[in-house]
């Protein structure tokens, strides 16, 4: 039965972390995956978050089933906290939301639902984009194409060919858009881009595919969805993907969900349904136990504050160690110019480097990326840096 089946190459970004593990060398640098790391090099479930999760295990009266639109307060809460209270409640009536497995559950849902409802959408990626969103999205059977985004000279977004892109795009084309901390490049709309985006969208008739995987992981959990709240205020119908993996530190526990704003409230309500159907269909339902740690942890101002201090002390050190390695670098090629890696956001930075280049700084350095040269700034350390500038500079002098 299966023996025609070959066996396929490995995840561009999981078979890193396979690779990283095989490798024996003492010294070894692993800059892969997109896990937040502290100084040790472990990804720490924050304290609050654990305290929240032993205050659930103490009070959990039951592991009943919950339903396939997953646990409802976790659903209202997440949708505050990207949307803002205020915003969240005037788009009530409008939403549609279901808890998911991971962010990645929801961008597959979203795509279930908009092949759905019209199975000739296009999906609009940004170039390049996030490794599994092509085929997490394209698994749907919707066509994929791809936005001019990111201009690799300069490490920058490329916002005036972006705009020229998507001003020619047929209405009714869905935009898949980062809401922060861009996955692969780090470079993200400024303010200004993102209103220029909005207004673009609204009178193109565009709809925005907003993947929230990293809220309070670029500056603080307000400001970095400023862009995706200025949409959400504009355009009628917006789809919004919201990971609980980074900021919560939930990973494993595949904590997510899938927002949708109708037109109107009856298209809402009809929505849900096909939510419900969609993941009763592909899993039934989603697991709880991620989801009801944030919900608690967002339902409590004492825990939630303790949690927004933690997630702002793994923000500052991001950013410390972005200045960090980009000072290195800058100390061995003083005539070159390192200021864009000060300036991304989030976890990652792509090194401008090719596949073979990738394979080199594998091979003969033992530093792990992804073929595309993203480097993951939170693998970075103190004990580690001259390493890693040392390994990148070797490797990207030689073509
Ligand atoms: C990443 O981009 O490394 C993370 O989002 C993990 C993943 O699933 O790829």
């Amino acid at each position: 039965m299966f023996e025609r089946l070959e066996a396929l190459p490995p995840d561009p970004i999981l078979g890193v972390t396979a690779a990283y593990r095989a490798d024996p060398d003492p010294g070894k640098i692993d800059l892969g995956v997109g896990v937040y790391r502290d100084e040790t090099g472990n990804t720490p479930i924050p304290a609050a978050v654990r305290e929240a999760e032993s205050r659930l295990l103490a009070s959990q009266p039951t592991k009943t089933y919950i339903g396939p639109a997953g646990n409802l307060e976790f659903n209202l809460r997440i949708v505050e906290m990207a949307l803002g209270t205020d915003l969240a409640a005037s788009l009530k009536e409008r939403t549609a939301t279901i808890q998911t497995v991971g962010g990645c559950g929801a961008l597959r849902i979203g795509a279930e639902l908009l092949r759905a409802a019209t199975p000739d959408t296009v999906i609009h990626v940004s170039d390049p984009t996030w490794a599994n969103h092509e085929p997490l999205v394209g698994s749907s059977g919707l066509s994929l194409r791809r936005y001019p985004y990111y201009d690799a000279p300069s490490h920058a977004v490329d916002f005036d060919r972006l705009l020229q892109h998507l001003e020619r795009l047929p209405p009714g084309g869905v935009v898949l858009l980062h809401a922060c901390c861009h996955n692969p490049t780090g470079a993200d709309l400024d303010a200004a881009q993102w209103a220029a985006v909005a207004e673009l969208l609204e009178r193109r008739g565009l709809i925005p595919f907003v993947d929230l995987a990293y809220q309070g992981f670029a500056d603080d959990p307000e400001a970095d969805v400023a862009g995706l709240r200025l949409i959400a205020r504009r355009v009628p119908t917006l789809l919004l993907a919201i990971s609980c993996s980074k900021n919560f530190g939930l990973y494993r526990e595949r904590a997510g969900a899938l927002a949708v704003v109708a037109s109107n409230a009856a298209t809402a309500r009809a929505i849900e349904t096909h939510q419900a159907r969609t993941a009763r269909r592909m899993y039934s339902m989603p697991p709880d136990h991620g989801a009801a740690i944030a919900a608690r942890l967002l339902c409590d101002a004492s825990l939630r504050a303790a949690w927004l201090s933690e997630l702002a002390s793994m923000v500052a050190r991001m950013k410390a160690l972005r200045a960090l390695l980009a000072g290195r670098l800058a100390a061995r090629r003083p005539d070159r110019d390192f200021s864009w890696l000060v300036s991304h956001r989030g976890m990652f930075s792509l090194l401008g480097i090719d596949a073979t280049q990738v394979a080199r700084l594998r091979e003969q350095e033992h530093v792990y990326v992804p073929p595309d040269g993203r480097i993951n700034v939170a693998g970075v350390s103190e004990d580690n840096v001259d390493r890693v500038a040392d390994a990148i500079l070797r490797v990207a002098d030689t073509p």
